[in-house]
């Protein structure tokens, strides 16, 4: 898709569609009352006689209207004005670009992206409404052997601002959004391949041709290097699966060797089947997501190549599948850290912090600026938080608050939860420095409580993405987050870099 941004009278776009709103009830938005008056009110006529109400969803396409140079208007339903909030204006901007993709012309201009949307500017719309056109478009075909081939699809895109002035920055913000895409295009691939293709090789092969495509820095650890290393608690989950373990670092230098890197570290789980602490059959499918904090956080290095960010960052990816076998971990099995640190393994399905807690000891020698590890890591988030918000939890307030700040700003929101020391009690065990399950009671908490134990050295928070990197049901597939959320928490630091 071609994007580009323009100034301009909306009567005048020699475009396939100019894409205008409405508000309901029937009330035309600004560019949408210039191109009426153009047409001596033959948009006021129809809404006068009912075809559009400006309900948020509908659409009316009108070809051929007098005063105007384009092929076709669209009008877009908006909703109530007093209600038009980011969740509308990203819905109105699906809607355009669905119906546009569906209509036939080869291009599409679009005024959405003047209305005003309460607390955001010109910059924020321009980002969204590039993120969400190609959210909307983006389609995953590869496993299937016929395409549904779209007749004529969309091949350009122009997004409108009312002032000259807002050009340059306009500009600016539809790179970000689409590097932003990008990067959440690339996780939904890998996310949404099946366990059987997408194997820690291929996470690994996949992170080495981005590698290749941005001139990233990679380096793969086989399992006789973790076993040098000591990542006993990783490989413990490795042990039943027949396919070898990877241990994946990505790093990106776009700022001077002695400034101090952010670390991202993403649970790459292939496939999750519990172990011999097997789960139950039903959506055990889903379980090809268990790598979606991998996923992620390629994805961002991708998103944050391409905006060529003035910062240091370096991802890290423990990957595994977790399968039953006979040289499986067993519960009961008791395992040393790379930290040093034993654990009790009571439960096999309780794998992901297994594996990361000995990725967050192995970025100590990074000498991290902040660690942010990013997982599908409990069922018991799902049941807290839903699919709406993603789990925050860390041992430093501050860079919880500048994750928070993030994922308002990219509308990948996440919400806090409590990393209290009472909680840290459930972990306990009679025969190990500590269990790797805290019992039915938060979940969520005990989860990140395990893994602060390996986090002690450095600034460290935690997403628990399970609620929200997928989707269930008919509208199965990886969401795509939460790349917004992270690549905005990086794009704020390379600010604040800038400043310094
Ligand atoms: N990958 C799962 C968490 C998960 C569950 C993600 C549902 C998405 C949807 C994780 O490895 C897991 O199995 N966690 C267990 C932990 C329990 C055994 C303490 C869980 O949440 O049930
Ligand atoms: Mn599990
Ligand atoms: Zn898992």
């Amino acid at each position: 898709m071609e994007f580009s941004i323009k100034s301009g009278s909306p009567e005048k776009q020699r475009s396939a569609c100019v894409v205008v709103g409405v508000f309901e009830p029937r009330k035309l938005s600004v560019p949408a009352e210039v191109i009426d008056s153009a047409a001596r009110g033959h948009l006021s006529d129809l809404l006068r006689r009912g075809d559009m109400e400006g309900k948020a969803g509908s659409t009316l396409l009108l070809h051929n209207v007098p005063g105007t140079e384009a092929d076709r208007i669209l009008l877009v339903g908006l909703g109530k004005e007093k209600e038009f909030r980011e969740k509308e204006y990203r819905a109105a901007v699906a809607t355009a670009v669905r119906t546009l993709n569906e209509t036939g012309g080869f291009d599409g201009t679009i005024y959405l992206t003047e209305l005003s949307v309460k607390k955001r500017d010109v910059a924020w719309r321009v980002r969204q409404a590039a993120m969400v056109a190609l959210e909307t478009l983006y389609r995953f075909d590869q496993m299937k052997s016929k395409k549904d081939e779209v007749r004529r699809p969309l091949r350009k895109l122009t997004f409108c601002v009312e002032r000259r002035n807002e050009l340059e920055i306009a500009e600016k913000s539809l790179l970000q959004g689409q590097a932003i895409a990008n990067g959440m295009a690339l996780m939904k691939n890998l996310a949404n391949l099946p366990g059987n293709i997408c194997t820690p090789g291929y996470l690994a092969e996949q992170a080495a041709s981005l590698a290749k495509e941005h001139g990233l820095g990679i380096e793969v650890l086989e399992r006789a290097d973790m076993e040098t290393l000591g990542m006993n608690t990783l490989l413990s989950v490795a042990k039943g699966s027949h396919q070898p373990p990877k241990f994946i670092i990505l790093k990106y230098a776009g700022a001077k060797p002695e400034v101090k890197p952010i670390v991202l570290v993403g649970k790459g789980i292939t496939f999750d089947t519990g172990g011999i602490s097997l789960k139950p059959a039903p959506e055990m499918d889903e379980m090809k997501y268990d790598m979606s904090g991998a996923a992620s956080v390629i994805g961002t290095m991708k998103a944050l190549a391409e905006m060529k960010l003035a910062i240091n960052v370096i991802a890290v990816v423990p990957t595994t599948e977790n399968m039953p076998g006979g040289a499986a971990t067993r519960p009961g099995d008791i395992v040393t850290s790379m930290s040093g640190q034993t654990i009790e393994i009571l439960n096999t399905d309780a794998e992901g912090r297994l594996i990361l807690c000995d990725a967050l000891t192995y970025v100590e020698r990074f000498e991290p600026e902040c660690v942010v590890d990013v997982a599908t890591l409990t069922g018991a988030c799902v049941i807290s938080l839903g699919n709406v918000v993603t789990g925050l939890l860390a041992n430093n307030d501050s860079l919880a608050r500048e994750l928070l700040d993030a994922g308002q700003d990219a509308y990948d929101r996440a919400w806090q939860m409590p990393l209290f020391d009472d909680y840290q009690e459930q972990l306990q065990s009679n025969f190990a420095d500590m269990a790797n399950i805290g019992g039915r009671a938060a979940g969520t908490i005990t989860a990140a409580c395990f893994l602060s134990r390996f986090a002690k050295k450095y600034d460290w928070a935690h997403l628990d993405i399970a609620g929200t990197a997928y989707k269930s049901g008919k509208d199965k597939g990886s969401t795509g987050r939460p790349v917004p959320l992270l690549t905005h928490f990086l794009m704020a630091r390379a600010a604040e870099n800038g400043k310094a």
